[in-house]
């Protein structure tokens, strides 16, 4: 894609999983990448893989040290970390990380890099939500409530800028095969196993909407319809997401599953 040739690409949670997979893919159109995570050493590996450049630490924290890592300018950034932790009875603290790394990353982030894009008029914010954040999922409090907030962040930081050069994604696939769905037990079994996707098709899928200009990109193109079918019958859906709910149950003895 002509556009991401030579751009300079920010990852965040590259490390690993769906990150990992969209460094990899901006490399091979020809961007120079940062590879940002908190685990250094897997930051690490997969720069060294691409040819691109480790910036390990917390997604919070990455823009200024991974604009002078790329020369001075970042055109791409990739709000992609984040945490599935907290079921129904989760604590404060698990809630407090959910909101820091799933939501506020995002809005610390595009804080940093907006005076630059908007001074010269361009700049492209890929936010890596999830179907959670337009939908829920069961068993996961902290995860459902803060998705919709990174959904929200997304979708009014593409209203406000778009008319100034500044173009917003918003990424909300079902699952995808990687460590954190592993981690959802019995829950991602039920919910996102049936019709998971590898890392690698959910980049092919962000290229696609990126090319297209799409601010909502759907990895799932399904997710439209259960969206829709939401906002229509609030109470229907509710019903079908309960039944669902005390599958969970009957399964794992817990209102939560048995995530690990
Ligand atoms: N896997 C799925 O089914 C699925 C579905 C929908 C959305 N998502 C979203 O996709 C994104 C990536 O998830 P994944 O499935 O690849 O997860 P993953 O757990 O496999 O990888 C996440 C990576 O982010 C890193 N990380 C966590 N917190 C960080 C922080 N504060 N700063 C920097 N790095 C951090 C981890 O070390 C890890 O390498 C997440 O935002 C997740 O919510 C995943």
């Amino acid at each position: 894609m002509e556009t991401l040739r030579d751009a300079r690409v920010v990852v965040t949670g590259a490390g690993g999983g769906i990150g990992a997979a969209l460094a990899r893919r901006f490399a091979a159109e020809g961007a120079r990448v940062v590879v940002n995570d908190l685990n250094a050493g897997a930051a690490q590996a997969v720069a060294d893989e691409i040819g691109g450049i480790a910036v390990p630490g917390d997604a919070s924290d990455v823009v200024g040290k991974a604009r002078d890592a790329l020369g001075g300018t970042i055109d791409v950034f990739c709000a992609n970390a984040g945490v599935g932790t907290g079921g129904p009875d989760a604590t404060d603290e698990e809630w407090e990380r959910s909101w820091d790394v799933n939501v506020m990353s995002h809005v610390r982030a595009a804080r940093e890099l907006l005076p630059e894009w908007l001074e010269r008029g361009s700049g492209r914010f890929v936010a890596t939500v999830s179907a959670a954040g337009l939908l829920t999922m069961v068993g996961a409090a902290p995860y459902s409530v803060t998705k919709h907030g990174a959904y929200a962040y997304a979708e009014w930081l593409s209203l406000t800028y778009r008319h100034r050069g500044i173009r917003v994604h918003a990424v909300c696939p079902q699952g995808v095969r990687t460590d954190m769905m592993r981690a959802a037990g019995t829950a991602g079994e039920l919910v996102l196993a049936p019709t998971a996707i590898e890392p690698e098709e959910l980049a092919d899928a962000v290229m696609a909407g990126i090319a297209a200009e799409q601010f909502l990109i759907l990895p799932h193109p399904e997710v439209a319809g259960y969206y829709a079918a939401r906002a229509a019958e609030p109470e229907r859906w509710i019903d079908g997401m309960n039944r669902l709910q005390q599958k969970l149950e009957h399964l794992t003895g817990s209102e939560g599953g048995d995530r690990t």
